[in-house]
């Protein structure tokens, strides 16, 4: 080893006559402006330096390079931009190498595609992910990808944006060996001196030949381009890579990288870029407290109470993580259902073979039932999911303040009680919380935390790390009906059934609720949950009832009759033989006609426009009520309750960040419309009015620390 020189984002070290290359600019050496004219400038300098024979490109810490810095895009561009950095490498007149550990994403593979050879190491994930930033590959990825794994592997990467595992881009093409060296740096000077020992010289993606037959390929593209029409529902990125895949088919390479950068810069420009841009930040912020965070305790053994829908998806979901799980059920038929419910999950992975048999082994090993609270004793953090039934809660944590060991978490699944009622059934109020889970719990990523007014900030602590252990994304809450995501449901949804009630059938509504990009519309949403659910939530609710509000009587008319939706085969749609797509129901229409030619309502038609402003407002209407009551920490946290737990189009970026886009101003004036209509049940939220009198918007308030 001789020479050393630091030149901050990328340092270089020579290695006898292979220059090192380290790019660290923590957390995960992304591409800044500074990195890339670092990168640049050592290029530049080792084509001149005579004592250099091969560049080797590593990153330091735990990745390669985690891709361009996303916090960049939106600014006004800074040279020297990515592609041209890439140009350079791949231009490099003497051999450059990259080796490629952790995270080689993006930007960072495609500066791995502009270098000569590339060798991976064990534990290496590569992908080119930009579809998920509402992007393309943006430096040269659509153009080398395709020459070197062909139009199929290469479509398929850019449009799922999934990672390759090491030995996966090894069959792919898209590296050249693999190592099984744990340090990326011995790895990389190995294969480098071996490349220098046989003479190797630069060798150009550009030239490789994996586009050799261009009708299969351009067949590919044309596959994929139907593919994308059919399914990705108004997304704008992937029908652009498409577009860049077939110009590095039939264009010459430095043609096809000008039409790439053109079409790159009509995704960067697209508001979906920007959407799915906030989304990915949004999530990341969500644990970030204003303070000092305090320390969780100790979080080894699980209990759950109640082995039904919620208890055993839990169930399944902590012993995924790896947690012993100990469920409490209310005698021996009903713990047997629980444990029935959470071997059926295994068994339909196992069928699907997503799973093996020793891993369905293992993770029911750590399962143990009991009918008998005692089995608790030893839980640090035991979860209730019992009936939705205040008596029936309060008398469980009764039970658990008996059993429970000294500075366990008790925390509560409920999805509209009062966590602090709950609490009060225990003499530790300080060691109980919300951990809202939403169904299918193994799967669905959202958790609310809900903070009672007694709830200790190391309870709180514990429950954001039980959602990191199970991989969950949590959002704190305050206590109120339906804490952020239900309460704001509860409002929207009211608002479509006053739609319904007016002249739209629940059909167009949900047509337009998913030509605005939901999965589903909220009437499909009811079915699939299950009417009663919201049936019992309105009759506990009736009592409270502002007799000013208008009440729509549909759903219960549909309840009255034990249409509860897929379940019983009917409720808004008819679901025939046990099918899950459902059929419009002429019943259901005469239903809705019968009720409102008893509240004296004329019907009229709605546009899917006007059907689609009318539920947002309402949506963002209350969510800026959540945001001024504190119940929501912050705009963007709402955001990600939206789109990680009720479908909420990812592109769109989530209520708070949609209302920004839109304008406060053209919300307010929709909500002050309405109110012409009906002044009880459209108030303009004070902060609302307040931001967009102002001429603020809601990111004006994220904060994250
Ligand atoms: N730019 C800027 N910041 C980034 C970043 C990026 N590309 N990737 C991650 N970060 C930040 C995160 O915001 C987070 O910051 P914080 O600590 O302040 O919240 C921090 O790095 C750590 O990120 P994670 O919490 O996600 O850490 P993990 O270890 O769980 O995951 C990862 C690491 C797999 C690299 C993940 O962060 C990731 O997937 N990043 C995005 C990768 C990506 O999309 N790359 C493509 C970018 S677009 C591009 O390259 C365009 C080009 O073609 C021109
Ligand atoms: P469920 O009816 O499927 O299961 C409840 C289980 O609790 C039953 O198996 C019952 O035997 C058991 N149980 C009742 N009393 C008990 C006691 N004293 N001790 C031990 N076990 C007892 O209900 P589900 O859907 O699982 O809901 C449970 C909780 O989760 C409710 O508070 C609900 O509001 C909440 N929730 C439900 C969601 C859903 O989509 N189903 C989503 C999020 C929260």
């Amino acid at each position: 080893m001789t020479d050393s020189a630091s030149t901050g984002a990328a340092s270089t070290r020579r290695y006898d006559d292979i220059l090192v290359v380290t790019i660290d600019h923590p957390p995960v050496n992304a591409l800044s402006a500074a990195v890339r004219g670092d990168l640049a400038r050592v290029i530049r300098e080792a084509q001149a330096d005579p004592q250099v024979r091969a560049v080797l490109l590593m990153g330091a810490g735990k990745n390669f390079i985690a891709g361009a810095d996303i916090r960049e895009f939106g600014k006004p561009p800074q040279a020297p931009i990515l592609p041209e950095v890439c140009n350079q490498i791949e231009a490099s007149a003497k051999p450059v190498v990259a080796v490629l550990h952790g995270a080689a994403l993006g930007g960072g593979l495609e500066i791995a595609m502009a270098a000569h050879y590339r060798v991976a190491l064990e534990g290496a994930k590569l992908g080119l992910p930009e579809v998920n930033l509402g992007l393309l590959p943006g430096a040269g990825g659509t153009q080398r990808a395709p020459r070197l794994m062909g139009a199929q592997a290469s479509l398929d990467l850019m449009l799922t944006g999934k990672h390759l595992s090491a030995r996966a881009a090894l069959e792919a093409g898209l590296v050249d060996t693999l190592s099984s060296d744990a340090d990326p740096l011995d790895a990389g000077l190995a294969y480098t001196r071996q490349l220098l020992a046989v003479g190797a010289g630069p060798r150009r993606s550009r030239d490789a030949g994996a586009l050799a037959d261009k009708t299969v390929a351009l067949a590919q593209v044309e596959a994929a381009a139907e593919r994308v029409a059919a399914t990705t529902r108004g997304l704008y990125s992937p029908a652009k890579i498409v577009e860049a895949v077939r110009a590095a088919i039939e264009q010459p390479f430095d043609e096809g990288l000008r039409t790439e950068r053109a079409l790159f810069l009509q995704c960067l420009d697209s508001p979906q870029r920007a959407g799915l841009i906030h989304a990915f930040f949004a999530e990341r912020d969500t644990a970030k407290m204003p303070g000092q965070p305090a320390r969780p305790r100790r979080l080894e053994r699980l209990g759950i109470v109640g082995g039904g829908t919620m208890g055993a998806g839990i169930a399944v979901a902590a012993l995924d993580a790896g947690f012993p799980v100990t469920m409490v059920e209310q005698d021996d038929a009903a713990l047997e259902r629980g444990r029935a419910r959470v071997a059926q999950v295994y068994d339909l992975l196992l069928k699907k073979g997503r799973l093996t048999p020793q891993e369905r082994e293992s993770r029911l090993a750590r399962f143990t039932g009991a009918t008998d609270y005692g089995a608790l004793d030893d839980a640090d953090l035991i979860i209730e999911a019992v009936f939705e039934d205040m008596a029936v809660k309060q008398a469980v944590f009764a039970q658990l303040d008996r059993v429970a060991k000294p500075g366990a978490v008790l925390a509560t699944n409920t999805s509209y009680l009062d966590v602090d009622h709950i609490a009060a059934a225990t003499r530790g109020p300080a060691d109980v919380l919300g951990l809202h889970f939403f169904s299918p719990a193994n799967i669905m990523k959202l958790l609310e935390v809900v903070v009672g007014e007694h709830t200790a900030a190391d309870t709180v602590a514990t429950g954001f790390e039980l959602a990191r252990r199970l991989r969950k994304i949590p959002v704190r809450a305050g206590v109120c009906d339906g804490f952020i995501g239900n309460r704001i449901l509860a409002v929207h949804r009211q608002a479509a059934d006053m739609m319904m009630e007016d002249g739209a059938s629940p059909y167009e509504i949900d047509a337009a609720v998913r030509a605005f990009g939901y999965p589903m519309g909220p009437y499909q949403m009811a079915d699939l949950a299950g009417g009663d659910i919201g049936w019992a939530t309105r009759k506990r609710r009736a009592p409270t009832r502002d007799p000013a509000q208008r009440y729509v009587q549909i759903p219960d008319r549909l309840c009255e009759r034990g249409w509860f939706g897929q379940k019983t085969g009917r409720g808004f749609y008819l679901y025939p033989d046990g099918a899950r797509q459902g059929e419009q129901d002429p019943e259901v229409l005469a239903i809705i006609a019968a009720e409102r030619a008893r509240a004296r309502v004329t019907p009229r038609s709605f546009t899917p426009e006007d059907i689609q402003r009318r539920y947002l407002a309402a949506m963002i209407n209350e969510a800026a009520n959540v945001l001024l009551q504190g119940i929501a920490q912050r705009p963007s946290d709402i955001d990600v309750v939206f789109l990680a737990g009720y479908g909420f189009p990812r592109h769109r970026g989530g209520p708070m960040h949609y209302a920004d886009s839109v304008g406060l101003d053209r919300v307010l004036a929709d909500i002050r419309g309405y109110a012409q209509e009906d002044p009880a049940f459209w108030k303009p939220s004070p902060l609302l009015v307040q931001l967009a009198e102002s001429g603020r918007n809601f990111a004006s308030l994220n904060q994250t620390a």
